[in-house]
Formats: structure tokens, C-alpha cells, sequence
């Protein structure tokens, strides 16, 4: 059955919310298959896909390729195409025209932008026009460059009451989840109670309504680095490690192909 909207804020509080990223259609499909409720083409393609040090490079045009390639191997899951940079921070109109494009072309269901407070209009002004929006606070990575690290968010006080207030006037903006990033669990479960809509976490702790990760990530497929969240559920570059080596080996020493993979 296909995951809507209304459906994804409707399992906050009785079935925990699960997310993945995907960047093409085979991932799309395998996600889709295995059952996820929703996939995300993530800007962390610019690193898991494209190989750069930060999100900060992704355009909008290389979001939509793809958010279209993804969007085929899609048949369930709620799809969401991450907002890059600057393709909504310089005005509310510019992110209207570019969440517009992100929808139309590539059929997505909803769209992701990074920030609080200070985004509340633009959330507010593409919901009224029909695009539905989730929010991400904590870790927002495309503003490293304020922060320079990756290391987790709003340890202090007052850093954790402007997250609140923050979720809140996202809520209020007509946002429909929040994914709450790098941020300590005590934090997110008190953020998780005072929201109507879902939080999905990622380095957020066990009591958001769901859970997302990379795909790349949790599948062992990236190691260049590996954040404290991120759990191996398989090692998929050892086991294609030990596959093209076994492949170089055989061609190297005439045992493949056989004649069981040639044509008489
Ligand atoms: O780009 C991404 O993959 C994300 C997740 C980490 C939530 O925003």
C-alpha cells in the first residue's frame, strides 16, 4: 500500500517510522521491496555518490536526476528529495520555483529542508501551495561551515531551548515531521512529546517516532568515515571486495568464463 502523507504523521505514537536514504533505482527498489515506509534522496549524495567532503556542492538539477531514477524503483514507500544548498535560503519565492520543479519533476511526494525558525515562512508559503514539507534541525550539514564540525548538536541549555522553539515554529509553519540529527536522546524524546508531528532521528536516540540512516552507511558500502549513529546491518564493500577479486583471479587464470556462461 502506498505511504502517504497523511498516513506517515498518523504512526507517530503507534508504529515506529523507519527511513532510508537512496540515490538510484536499484537501492530505490531493494528499500522499497524490503518494506521501508519512506526513502529519501538525500543530499548526502554529493558525498556517499559523488565523492565530495561536504553536502555543500549538489545542485538542483543533479538532485532531480536523481530523485527521478529513484522515484522508479519506488512503489510503497513515501518519497522526499532533499532541498540542496541555496536552492531555498535566498528568498521564499526561489524556494517556492525550486520545491515546485523538485515535485513536478520528479514526482516525489514531499520535499526536506535544513533550518528552524527562520525557515518558517518558507515552510509555511510551500505547504499553502500544495508541497508538503519535512524539517531537519540539529546536525544540519550544509551550514558546516558556521559550525566546522560534524560533532553533536545543542549540548547546552540554551542551545536546546532554541531547538525547541525551533521544532515548534516548524510545527506551527505546517511542516508534517522533523528529522532531528547529532542531537542528545534526553533532548529529542522531550522534543518528540511536545510535537504533534513525527521526529525522525538519526543520532537522535531511541524515542523519536522513526529512525533514518544512509544507505551507503548502514549497508558498509562507505567507509571513508564512521559516525557514532551509524549501525552496519551488512558489509556489502567487504563481501564486493571479495567478489571482484575472485572475478580477477579466475579471468587471470582461464577459469572464467566456462562453458556454462559461453555461447556454442
Ligand atoms: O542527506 C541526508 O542523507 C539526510 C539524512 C542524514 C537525514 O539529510
Amino acid at each position: 500500500m502506498k505511504m502517504t502523507v497523511p498516513k506517515f504523521v498518523s504512526m507517530k505514537s503507534k508504529e515506529k517510522i523507519t527511513m532510508i536514504t537512496a540515490y538510484d533505482y536499484t537501492q530505490a527498489k531493494i528499500a522499497d521491496e524490503a518494506g521501508i515506509d519512506s526513502i529519501l534522496v538525500g543530499d548526502s549524495l554529493s558525498m556517499v555518490v559523488q565523492g565530495n567532503n561536504s553536502t555543500l556542492p549538489v545542485s538542483l538539477d543533479e538532485m532531480i536526476y536523481h530523485g527521478k531514477i529513484v522515484k522508479k524503483g519506488v512503489s510503497n514507500a513515501l518519497l522526499i528529495v532533499d532541498m540542496p544548498f541555496m536552492s531555498y535560503q535566498t528568498s521564499t519565492e526561489k524556494a517556492l520555483e525550486n520545491a515546485g520543479r523538485i515535485m513536478k519533476e520528479t514526482l516525489c511526494d514531499c520535499v526536506k529542508l535544513e533550518g528552524g525558525e527562520e525557515f518558517a515562512q518558507t515552510v509555511f508559503k510551500l505547504v499553502s501551495s500544495g508541497i508538503p514539507v519535512i524539517g531537519h534541525l540539529g546536525l544540519t550539514p550544509q551550514s558546516i561551515n558556521v559550525f566546522g564540525s560534524y560533532a553533536v548538536r545543542a549540548r547546552t541549555k540554551d542551545q536546546a531551548q532554541k531547538l525547541i522553539d525551533d521544532a515548534l515554529s516548524l510545527e506551527q509553519a505546517g511542516a508534517f515531521a522533523i528529522v532531528l540529527e547529532a542531537i542528545p536522546l534526553e533532548l529529542a524524546s522531550q522534543i518528540t512529546q511536545k510535537l504533534k508531528i513525527p521526529t525522525i532521528g538519526i543520532g537522535a536516540g531511541l524515542y523519536c517516532d522513526g529512525q533514518v540512516l544512509v544507505f551507503h552507511d548502514m549497508l558498509g558500502l562507505f567507509d571513508d568515515f564512521k559516525p557514532k549513529f551509524v549501525k552496519r546491518y551488512a558489509s556489502l564493500k567487504q563481501d564486493a571486495l571479495k567478489g571482484i577479486k575472485d572475478y580477477i583471479k579466475e579471468v587471470k587464470n582461464n577459469e572464467f568464463p566456462t562453458l556454462e556462461y559461453s555461447y556454442e
